[in-house]
């Protein structure tokens, strides 16, 4: 995994976690003890895959998407989960490119800042090539 890849990932954990605390209806004071549980947790485990994978590698879009975008996209984006299928998505390239770029306020998360051109095509390239289990 690239330091990016990490970066990304920590930082869609925060926001979920965020997401989770509101609704559970945890109270404002205790959110920073328990977000920085969580993370203390995550950044291991992701600091030791990003010792071991070499840092210039191409992007892995299976695994990213299994790691950044499948607990909203389930079943590697074959099924509906907290997000749409994207399976056989109606949708044009352009507005699946927009809508990883951009993200939706309290929907999804944007991830321009993330991914480069290429690498979203990638992502655009894999959820057109998804086939039924
Ligand atoms: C926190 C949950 C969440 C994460 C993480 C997430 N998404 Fe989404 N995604 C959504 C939701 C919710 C929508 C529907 C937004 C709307 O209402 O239009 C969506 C919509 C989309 C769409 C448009 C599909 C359509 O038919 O509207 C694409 C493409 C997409 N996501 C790709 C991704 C990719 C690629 C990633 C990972 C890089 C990702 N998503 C991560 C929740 C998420």
């Amino acid at each position: 995994m690239t330091s990016e890849a990490i970066r990304l990932v920590l930082t869609t954990l925060a926001w979920t976690t965020i997401r989770i605390m509101k609704r559970a209806g945890i109270a404002r004071a205790l959110r920073p003890a328990i977000m920085a549980a969580t993370l203390a947790c995550a950044a291991p485990a992701f600091a030791q895959s990003a010792a071991q994978a070499p840092q210039a590698e191409p992007i892995d879009v299976q695994q990213l998407f299994a790691s950044t975008c499948g607990w909203c996209h389930s079943d590697a984006g074959r099924g509906a989960g907290k997000g749409p299928q994207l399976m056989d998505s109606p949708r044009s390239d352009d507005f699946l490119r927009n809508r990883i770029k951009v993200g939706k306020p309290g929907a999804m998360p944007a991830f321009g800042e993330a991914f480069t051109d290429a690498q979203i095509d990638a992502i655009i390239v894999y959820i057109r090539a998804l086939k039924p289990d």
